[in-house]
């Protein structure tokens, strides 16, 4: 796909409700603002899940005061929407009207068909007279199409207490994205000052408490979707997202989390229905007919993108010798068959994996102890010398020997997993035991969190200090398929994907307490079609 928009316009019309009102009072003239003190469209535009032929649109009415998120409360009430090809709309494309109310939090999505393919869209909603903000989407390229590039941003874990959003801020402002891949934990359940923020808490959550009810969860969205920067990428590229443990509970599994006591917080089913309607009415997702929401997108020939929930059908995490157990599973049998053939089957260049947790092996057994707590609290494991991450693709070892293995068998090359969820940055090798380090089967790049903490939070000690520096090296002595790791930075990466190789350039925020953080480049790593064996860059991609 490429790109017709130029970076002033794009800052223009995805940072600026200003620029919006101006728009909206030319085409309508007098028209008072709508809906609540406010604005009536307060929470912003976002689109996702783009197809060739169409993209998921959505918004959040607030048309009367009492109409909050989460109140239950507030009249029906009709949105019309539009997409055009300009971002004047002097020529739309499609439009429609439709009807919310509180039965879904007065949330609005929109499944907008037969849009040309690889063209930039812009679209906005209207209520009472006036205009929401203008976002900006792109519809991806037909199947058989030959493009010759892809630029995605890919981020993952965002806690509000720990800082501000700056690198979705960095992401808005680049202008060159087609699309934005987030891993998870999009928000965190945790009630204010229980969550790590570096032993501090820069901006407090609403609900003050856990997050347990629909109506919890829906104002712990709400609250997500009023920042400006999360606001600003939302509305100038279209994402696509999936879900890690924290949109419901840390440490999710099929049956329980560790952060949810029945006794006292109910059964676990009814906490992942509240939550699991609360993402679905404020998350530009697509769901399946049972809620589903693993899934695959193409663009054109050059790329897959198989988007994956390890939370819903996993088994409980264990620990010993129950990791190798081929009884349990992290994906469940169907998504285990749906990806075993959608990845040997692919006819697309690259088989990217939207994976929200680490498939690479992580051996800690030779870690120093004063390394061990850190990363142990990083991974969720006791402190003590546990040698893996029961949490991550660790804690599955025979899922991960099962699709590795079929990678393998079927010659299936081109594989790279996106991956989130442990805070720190990575370049790794996919391998199995049984393999060995030598030909790795996959690549796999892990970005780092936008704000949630990592090392130097949990040692107390500035980014880039001399234990956190030795720590990884230890860890990339003693796991020679992790080619690269920095356990510091918080921030974002830039997948670009070509026919010859896939490339992400990790980039790291200067302080992610202070608003309009700038962020600098800090590694590269590069893999070459038909190679899984992962090549430094030693300058930012242009
Ligand atoms: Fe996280």
């Amino acid at each position: 796909m490429t790109n017709t928009i130029d970076r002033r316009t794009l800052l223009r019309l995805a940072g600026a409700s200003a620029g919006t009102a101006v728009l909206a009072g030319a085409t309508l003239a007098g028209a008072a603002p709508a809906g609540a003190a406010g604005g009536a469209f307060r929470h912003g535009v976002a689109s996702g899940d783009p197809l060739p032929d169409g993209v998921l649109l959505w918004t959040r009415l607030t048309p009367t005061d009492e109409a909050q998120p989460g109140s239950g409360v507030g009249p029906e009430a009709e949105v019309t929407w539009q997409v055009a090809a300009d971002p004047d709309f002097v020529t739309v494309t499609a439009q429609g009207a439709l009807t919310t109310g509180p039965a879904r939090d007065h949330t609005v999505k929109v499944a907008v068909t037969g849009l040309a393919p690889a063209t930039t869209w812009w679209y906005r909603f209207g209520y009472a007279g006036a205009w929401s903000a203008t976002g900006r989407t792109m519809t991806a390229p037909p199947a058989d199409a030959d493009i010759d590039r892809l630029r995605l941003g890919v981020v993952s874990c965002a806690n509000w207490e720990a800082g501000y959003f700056s690198a979705y801020r960095n992401l808005a402002d680049r202008g060159d994205l087609n699309l934005v891949v987030h891993l998870g934990d999009y928000l965190y359940e945790y009630g204010t000052g229980e969550f790590d923020a570096g032993g501090s808490v820069v901006r407090p959550v609403l609900p003050a408490h856990e997050v347990l009810t629909l109506a919890d969860y829906r104002i712990r969205h709400a609250l997500y979707k009023t920042d400006p920067d999360l606001q600003a990428l939302h509305a100038s590229v279209p994402w696509v997202i999936t879900w890690d443990d924290h949109e419901v509970a840390n440490d999710q599994w099929s049956g329980g989390a560790e952060n949810h006591t029945p006794a006292t917080e109910g059964a676990f089913a009814d906490r992942v229905a509240a939550a699991r309607q609360a993402y679905a009415e404020w998350m530009p997702v697509r769901t399946g007919a049972d809620g589903a929401i693993y899934r695959r997108l193409r663009f054109g020939r050059l790329a897959e993108l198989s988007m994956l929930d390890l939370r819903s059908y996993r088994s409980q995490q264990a620990s010993g010798s129950a990791v190798d157990d081929p009884a349990r599973t992290i994906t469940g049998d169907a998504q285990m068959s749906w990806l075993k053939s959608g990845l040997a089957a692919s006819t697309a260049r690259w088989k990217l994996v939207g994976n929200p947790v680490m498939i690479a092996r992580v051996d800690l057994a030779t870690l120093p102890a004063w390394l061990l707590g850190p990363i142990g609290r990083l991974l969720g494991v006791p402190e003590n010398g546990v040698v893996l991450n029961p949490d991550q693709w660790d804690g599955y070892n025979a899922d991960r020997n099962e699709l590795v293995d079929h990678l393998r068998a079927t010659g299936t090359r081109d594989v790279v997993f996106l991956t989130g969820d442990i805070h720190t940055s990575w370049a790794n090798e996919v391998t199995t035991r049984a393999t060995g380090t030598s030909d790795p089967a996959a690549a796999e790049f892990v970005v780092p969190s936008v704000t949630s903490d990592n090392v130097n939070d949990f040692l107390g000690l500035r980014e880039g200090n001399a234990l956190s520096v030795l720590g990884a090296d230890l860890l990339r002595a003693t796991n020679t398929h992790v080619r690269w790791t920095e356990l510091d930075g918080h921030g974002y990466g830039v997948l670009e994907v070509t026919r010859q190789r896939c490339r992400m350039d990790w980039y790291h925020l200067a302080d992610r307490t202070r608003p309009g953080s700038a962020s600098r480049w800090v590694a590269g790593w590069s893999v070459a079609a038909g190679s899984s064996t992962l090549r430094r860059e030693t300058a930012p991609q242009a």
